[in-house]
């Protein structure tokens, strides 16, 4: 097979059903979402999803989100407590994803959880992705469409450089709009935990729920997701600093003199649509600096990333 027959639009007659038959089929699509593209199969089957671990090449003791196309059908899978379906009244389709109690017999491949009794559920806004899951009826486990522990994916030909001759199709959608991965809390009798920051922010939730979102304990990795470095781009990476040092690439923010500007006109959205390919365009072997990014709003979200990014990394990187 080559490249070509791998990628194809979306909206191209047939690719959605072309790309149903394979995830029934137990195969490897990489989806676009409006986050990141995933990397998708049919989360009832053990070996479907092993696929993904293997492709991936991720550490089996990181557990996968499971895509529904509706707060219904999230049900089926998880106990969604009133807060739970509240937020996904609120926030779904979009970049939020909920970890509520694992039902019993929900039928979902062990291998997605790692053995947890959590499941992370999300429902993407991605149309032509809530069609693929409508029509296959199965719970779709999809991580980002990335090596475990590189940059996620923001766009379809990134996914087939670094993966294309991994998985059995790519459905091309053009770049992600919201560019970094969904915001994660995890709901239980004690409210609302944030396990990852993303563009829909605590302050979001709060305002659109009245609840508090707690921030996790860092002590404590309950996201086995959440380790110091991922995100990684080959080259060392510094943070917070007004102009680069001799020989480095610029990132810069704002109108200033840079390299690559996340965003000329200082906004955190925009910024965080450009983070992932910025950094990947960045990555030439020089070492990487990273103007300051206001640690508020959408700004958490990129900064956690950023932190990441830079961080020394372990043998067993994340996802
Ligand atoms: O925007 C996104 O969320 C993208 C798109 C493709 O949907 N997906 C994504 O998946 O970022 P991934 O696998 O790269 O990140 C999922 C994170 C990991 O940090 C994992 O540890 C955490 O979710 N996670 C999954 N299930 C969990 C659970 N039951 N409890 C706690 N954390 C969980
Ligand atoms: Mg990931």
């Amino acid at each position: 097979m080559t490249f070509s027959d791998v990628l194809v639009s979306a909206s191209q007659d047939g690719a959605i059903a072309r790309a149903v038959e394979k995830i029934l089929a137990g195969k490897l699509v990489v989806v676009p979402t409006e986050t990141v593209y995933g990397l998708a199969a049919d989360a009832t089957s053990s070996e479907a999803v092993l696929k993904i671990y293997s492709a991936k090449e991720r550490p089996s003791f990181n557990p996968l989100i499971c895509h529904v196309s509706s707060v219904d059908m999230a049900a089926r899978f998880v106990d969604m407590p009133d807060i739970g379906v509240n937020l996904a009244e609120k926030f779904w389709p979009g970049p939020l994803t909920l970890v509520c109690s694992l039902k019993p017999k929900s039928g979902i491949a062990e291998e997605v959880t790692a053995g947890l009794n959590t499941l992370a559920v999300r429902c993407p806004a991605n149309a032509k992705t809530r069609q693929l899951i409508a029509k296959t009826n199965k719970p779709i486990a999809a991580p980002s469409a990335n090596l475990s522990g590189k940059l996620s994916p923001t766009r379809a030909e990134t996914v087939q450089a670094s993966m294309g001759d991994r998985v059995d199709l790519i459905l091309d959608d053009g770049p992600t709009n919201i560019g970094i991965e969904s915001t994660i809390v995890a709901i239980d009798d004690s409210g609302i935990t944030l396990l990852r920051p993303g563009t829909i922010t605590a302050d979001d939730i709060f305002n659109a729920t009245g609840e508090t979102v707690k921030h996790r304990n860092s002590s404590t990795i309950t996201a086995p997701g959440q380790l110091a470095s991922h995100y990684a781009p080959d080259a060392e990476v510094f943070l917070e600093q007004s102009r680069p040092a001799e020989g480095q690439i610029f990132i810069g923010f704002g109108d200033i003199e840079c390299d690559v500007n996340l965003s000329r006109s200082g906004d955190l959205h925009e910024a965080a649509k450009n983070l992932f390919e910025a950094l990947r365009q960045a990555d030439k072997g020089l070492p990487i600096a990273v103007a300051p990014i206001p640690h508020t709003g959408v700004g958490i979200a990129i900064n956690d990333r950023l932190k990441r990014a830079a961080a020394a990394r372990p043998e067993a990187s994340d996802d």
